[in-house]
């Protein structure tokens, strides 16, 4: 692994994870998170402090050993959490064992949503909740279309990252329901501001 993948692409990506517009969508989601909670791409750990009284277990998994790092720092002594190097495609979890998946930011970047998206189907319970929030494909054609041109090299820069996904249109290929679904432009440049928020279980 180079420099930049190894140093810099971490700190990149916690820069931009950190930013406190992000901190609003994170407050309102991860609390409803309950019972044993499998977060997939935990990253640098920026929904950490955000996990209520209902989280009883907390797996954080992420194939970036730099960023579980910095996560690490930001575990408090009280937190019931276990930080993991792997990938959401191969998850090391039972059958039917999660209650609760937590994705924010991350399906943009898993370079084959579909199998990952089965692999997490597999390890939550009946019922369990997958509580989202992504970046992706804009409804405007202008926009979205430049968000087409521009993958290829952004993927490279930026971890593998797509900004031309439609994260719900993925759920349900992957035999998900979305009963909770927002789609809307947040602040900032419209190219990574189109989000989709939600709860999805599996259908
Ligand atoms: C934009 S960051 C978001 C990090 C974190 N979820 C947050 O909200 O701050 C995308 C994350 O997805 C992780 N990632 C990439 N491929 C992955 C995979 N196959 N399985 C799980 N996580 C992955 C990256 O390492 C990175 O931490």
């Amino acid at each position: 692994m180079g420099l930049y993948d190894r140093v810099i692409l971490p700190r990149l990506i916690d820069l931009a994870m950190r930013q406190k517009r992000l901190l609003q969508y994170r407050s309102e989601l991860i609390p409803q998170a309950r019972g044993t909670i499998l977060e997939i791409g935990v990253g640098s750990g920026r929904n950490l402090a955000l996990y209520g009284a209902a989280a009883e277990r907390i797996t954080g998994i992420d194939p970036s050993l730099p960023l579980l790092a910095m996560a690490k720092r930001r575990v408090a002594a009280t937190l019931p959490i276990a930080l993991v190097a792997g990938r959401a495609s191969a998850l090391p979890f039972p059958e039917a064992s999660v209650d609760t998946v937590v994705m924010t930011w991350t399906l943009c970047s898993i370079a084959e949503p579909l199998p990952a998206l089965a692999e997490i189907r597999r390890v939550m319970k009946p019922g369990a909740a997958l509580l989202f929030i992504e970046h992706g494909l804009s409804p405007d054609a202008g926009v979205a279309r430049w968000q087409r041109r521009l993958t290829p090299l952004w993927s490279r820069l930026a971890g593998g990252c797509h900004l031309d996904r439609q994260a719900d249109a993925l759920l349900r290929d992957a035999g998900f329901e979305i009963p909770e679904l927002q789609n809307f432009y947040a602040e900032g440049p419209r190219l990574f501001t189109y989000f989709t928020e939600g709860r999805a279980v599996a259908s």
